[in-house]
């Protein structure tokens, strides 16, 4: 938590209840941690058995963070929920985040695919904003997976949030999460378009490097070794 936050938490808390707060994210944050390893550590097995099987790694790379209390603060509010480390992880269902940026379309849906088979995870969101893009030309695949994490006491069931996009997909985003931010919200209106257009640009670009990706199965299997 930083200063600004604590000085606004500070303002209106006591002592005990500021307490209180610094505590449940410091739970918070643990357990998430937890959930985030577990999933990666899945999602990287997953990968090298592929890469071995069919020589070649669906991941390119993956990105995790947790959400910070300003944010996780800001969303309860916005949504009119208490601070309660006991229900915040069916309130929330982003706390933990990853971000899976694959090589090709393809792998997108092989990895959920093949995450949809572990019968130690449950898939509790499926949201596919690839066959369905957000009107400004945003895509990628969210799923929010419940994984159980084992305590020394206890077992939790706990969200994560997995983004699952192409590098162009996530070039994309970085640029328009930039854009956003700057404009406070609102990017202008010929900005707006031209990203649009690169995003129908890129969602070509994806399937003809997939389509050219395929060929390589072509040469391994009529090349002479
Ligand atoms: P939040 O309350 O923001 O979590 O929204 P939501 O629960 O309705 O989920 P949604 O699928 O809209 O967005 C979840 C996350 O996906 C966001 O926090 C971003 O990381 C990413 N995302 C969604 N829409 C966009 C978008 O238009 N542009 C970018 N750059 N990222 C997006
Ligand atoms: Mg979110």
């Amino acid at each position: 938590m930083n200063a600004s936050t604590l000085a606004t938490y500070s303002d209106n808390q006591s002592t005990e209840e500021l307490k209180d707060v610094l505590m449940a994210y410091a739970k918070i944050n643990k357990n998430y941690t937890a959930a985030i390893r577990e999933v990666r550590t899945k999602l990287e097995n997953l990968d090298d058995d592929f890469q071995l099987l069919h020589k070649h790694n669906p991941i390119h790379h993956m990105e995790s963070r947790i959400k910070s209390p300003e944010s996780i603060l800001e969303k309860l509010q916005r949504k009119g929920y208490e601070l309660d480390s006991k229900k915040i992880s069916k309130q929330l269902l982003d706390i933990a985040g990853i971000r899976v940026i694959c090589h090709y379309v393809d792998d997108i849906y092989t990895i959920v695919e093949l995450l949809k088979k572990q019968d130690d995870l449950t898939v509790i969101k499926e949201v596919d904003y690839i066959k369905n893009p957000k009107p400004n030309g945003y895509r990628s695949l969210h799923l929010v997976v419940e994984i159980p994490v084992f305590f020394v006491n206890r077992v939790e069931n706990i969200p994560v949030e997995v983004q699952i996009r192409t590098m162009a997909m996530d070039f994309w985003a970085s640029l328009e999460h930039q854009l956003r931010y700057k404009s406070e919200g609102e990017i202008p209106k010929f900005i707006a378009d031209e990203l649009k257009e690169c995003s129908e640009n890129i969602a070509n670009s994806d399937l003809q490097m997939q389509k050219i990706h395929s060929f390589l199965d072509d040469l391994d299997r009529f090349s002479p070794k």
